[in-house]
């Protein structure tokens, strides 16, 4: 079934403004309360899944839809929208036969699909490399993409030698320009794969990491020489996947662990550390100081959103909150410290030339009990653990906040934060602008988007530079 076409839906997937968009679009920006930064130069990206067609509307599952990114580009004051869908082989072979050909992740998985049990969505997450806009997903290869036009290049495989799944969230050394990706398999060991891209695009490097079972990784994290892995309980079970129940699980048992791996080393060199029962879905940062390599990141108890879904009796304390492990890699013991005690948060992003690097500042999704989404942003101090919200308001929610440096900036917080904001009063989308060294005063520009922005999942920020760079 078409999506565009379903009547009078009540999967929560399709009502608001969670329901997808089939239009692609490119033009001005011309509603702009406040003043565009004339210094912003570049594409400010989000990406999201937005289903084109669907087996069954009730039972679609919110991380099925096909990816579509939504840009903002900014040049001398100016900016303007481009939202396209990443061409991917299975839209376009969905699209040749004008309907659906994967069921979803809410369905039993069809292991006769003759296209493959799973289709490629390219909807989760972006990196700039090595002169290449990548779309990401964790079960596939990335996606080349142009920037501006957001066309679809290439499905790309790094020559042949990519021979795992590649995460939503590899990071980019920018003192280096080298990539660290991993992937997570389900069905057989290794179940994690970590590899090394240099700065030219090569991967060079991959190694197997021993772990006793199939564990749902999300994110990782780097230092200048350290690759963090996240060994946490939420496992997969494929005997349940036979009985129709969920395939993932909270499995206390499992324990918990940060393996610390050198960069370019053999996974048999990985140093465990044994940490409290968590999950983490997004990582800050890390850095080492000392004899210790220190990970920040948002931490909850216990894994809950894709188990139980979200209680309406939802705690502060059952939320991610900002979070830091020391591991000491001369001692291995590990110490712990919730840094925020007040506030759930998600989404955190950086300025990623600290990438790997002791940096200071964090900007994140703000996360209360009361609202489902992010109704603000928070920017971290983190080095003097202190905090600076910004409250987007009644009705207001918004997505990831992205930070774009300033070009030449000198210092950490040089340079602004954006994202975008569904405004349920006004049924309007805005892309919010805030100079996030004076992040306390507001935002300075709120782009009124000529068209609407469904919510997605991760941003992105491409610089004039990297966008003058592509290969
Ligand atoms: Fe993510």
């Amino acid at each position: 079934m078409r999506v565009s076409e379903i009547e009078n839906p009540t999967n929560p997937s399709f009502l608001g403004n969670a329901a997808p968009v089939e239009k692609e679009n490119n033009t001005a920006c011309t509603e702009v309360i406040g003043k565009v930064p004339e210094e912003l130069a570049g594409s400010f990206v989000r990406i999201g899944s937005n289903p084109v067609f669907v087996d069954n509307p009730e039972t679609y599952h919110p991380f099925d839809g096909d990816g579509m990114i939504h840009e903002v580009h900014f040049q001398n004051g100016t900016a303007s929208y481009v939202n396209a869908f990443v061409n991917t082989k299975g839209l376009q072979l969905e699209r040749e036969k004008g309907d659906y050909i994967w069921t979803g992740l809410a369905s039993p998985p069809d292991f006769n699909n003759e296209h493959g049990m799973m289709k490629n969505v390219a909807n989760t997450a972006m990196v700039f490399h090595a002169g290449k806009f990548l779309a990401l997903w964790e079960g596939g290869n990335p996606h080349h993409v142009s920037l501006p036009n957001l066309e679809t290049v290439a499905e790309i495989d790094y020559d042949g030698k990519l021979n795992h799944p590649f995460t939503a969230h590899p990071k980019v050394d920018a003192q280096t320009g080298e990539m660290v990706t991993f992937g997570a398999s389900i069905m057989a060991s290794p179940f994690c794969s970590v590899s090394l891209v240099d700065k030219n695009g090569d991967l060079v490097h991959t190694t197997g990491i021993d772990m006793p079972k199939a564990a749902m990784m999300h994110d990782c994290a780097i230092t200048s020489n350290y690759t963090l892995i996240l060994d946490l309980p939420f496992t997969y079970n494929i005997e349940n996947m036979a009985k129709g129940e969920p395939i993932l699980q909270w499995d206390p048992d499992n324990g918990s662990r940060i393996g610390v791996l050198a960069r370019g080393a053999d996974g048999d060199q990985i140093k465990w550390f044994t940490i409290e029962n968590c999950y983490v879905f997004h990582t800050v940062n890390a850095f080492e100081e000392g004899d210790e390599v220190v990970l920040e990141a948002c931490r909850t108890p216990k894994m809950q959103a894709l188990t139980d879904g979200r209680p309406d009796d939802v705690t502060v304390e059952d939320m991610p909150r900002m979070y830091q492990w020391r591991m000491n890699m001369k001692t291995g013991e590990v110490t712990e410290k919730l840094l925020d005690a007040d506030w759930g948060s998600e989404f955190p992003r950086i300025n990623e030339n600290y990438m790997g690097l002791r940096n200071q500042y964090s900007y994140n999704g703000r996360m209360s009990p009361d609202v489902a989404g992010f109704d603000g942003i928070i920017k971290y101090d983190l080095v003097n653990e202190t905090s600076q919200h910004h409250a987007y308001g009644p009705g207001r929610i918004g997505g990831e906040p992205m930070f774009a440096p300033r070009a030449g900036g000198t210092s950490e917080d040089d340079g602004w934060v954006i994202g975008f904001v569904w405004d349920e009063n006004t049924q309007r989308s805005e892309c919010m602008i805030f100079d996030a060294a004076k992040f306390d005063e507001g935002p300075v520009a709120r782009i009124m988007m000529p068209e609407r922005v469904p919510f997605g999942f991760h941003a992105g920020w491409v610089s004039q530079e990297q966008i003058d760079s592509q290969v």
